[in-house]
């Protein structure tokens, strides 16, 4: 039986059109894929899998891939994407928080921008150490505040409720200290990079247009504020802006590995 907040992290993540923005995270995915190479049958997890975009890039080079998310209509598209490759993976339509495989089961844990959402990034760190064998990978990507989504998300954050205070920060999956010390227990050689991933689109207009009307936290945060979503709109067009070159956004994004001691 889902819990209440399992339900609703669904719902948010199922608004909007997020399976046409994917595409855009596909090269940090395929970054993510590369670096652990190929799989020869060993096990890698995918946490907030969404569509698959890493489960996938892995089963291509010969993991047996095991993805886990909340969000069923987007675990949808990954298994027709799966079905359509001829690949076979595992998902799970359950929270990151208490995934659904044996201790140290798997040899390698990814996420690309799918812990950074954690409700209880804790909870999540706990289940990584449990699931990764000793000696096995851990590698996610995140985004930092400093970036155009860290600014996209300060101004959603001037029309919305304030959080609770203990609320997570999505941004300390990007933090080099932060994660350092969150991944003292367990682990070794922990590394962060930082990279840029480029938003393309045919029109600056057309491309937001379209990051508006697919993207589910904004469309949530329209949905929480409706009498104010057309001056919210003006405001993040405004941000991005500020970021555009031309008809490309460029996005930050770090990624972390290390080696499950
Ligand atoms: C930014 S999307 C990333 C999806 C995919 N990894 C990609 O690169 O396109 C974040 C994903 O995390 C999932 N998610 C958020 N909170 C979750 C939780 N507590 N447990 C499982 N999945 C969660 C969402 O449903 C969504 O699919």
């Amino acid at each position: 039986m889902e819990a209440p907040w399992q339900q609703a992290v669904g719902e948010v993540w199922a608004m909007g059109d997020y399976p046409s923005l994917a595409p855009h995270l596909a090269a940090p995915a395929t970054l993510l894929a590369d670096r652990l190479g190929d799989g020869h049958g060993r096990r890698a997890l995918d946490l907030g899998t969404g569509t698959g975009s890493a489960g996938l890039a892995l089963a291509q080079r010969g993991w047996v891939v095991h993805g886990v998310d909340l969000c069923e209509p987007l675990l949808d598209v990954g298994r027709r994407a799966a079905e359509e490759k001829g690949l076979v993976i595992g998902w799970h339509h359950a929270p990151m928080e208490e995934v659904p495989l044996e201790d140290a089961t798997v040899d390698a844990t990814v996420s690309s921008f799918g812990t950074m959402f954690a409700l209880d990034p804790a909870a999540v760190l706990t289940e990584i150490r449990r699931c990764t064998r000793e000696g096995g990978a851990l590698l996610f990507t995140a985004v930092p505040r400093t970036g155009v989504v860290g600014d996209l998300a300060a101004a959603m954050a001037e029309y919305l409720p304030v959080p609770p205070e203990s609320a997570p920060d999505p941004f300390d999956w990007a933090d080099d200290l932060t994660v350092a010390d969150w991944l003292a227990d367990g682990f070794e050689g922990v590394t962060s990079t930082r990279h840029v991933a480029t938003w393309t689109f045919e029109t600056p207009s057309l491309g937001l247009e379209r990051l508006f009307a697919a993207s589910p936290l904004h469309c949530a945060a329209e949905h929480v504020v409706p009498d104010r979503a057309e001056e919210l709109r003006r405001e993040l067009v405004r941000v991005l802006e500020t970021w555009a070159q031309g008809t490309a956004v460029p996005v930050e994004f770090t990624l972390t590995s290390a080696t499950r001691s």
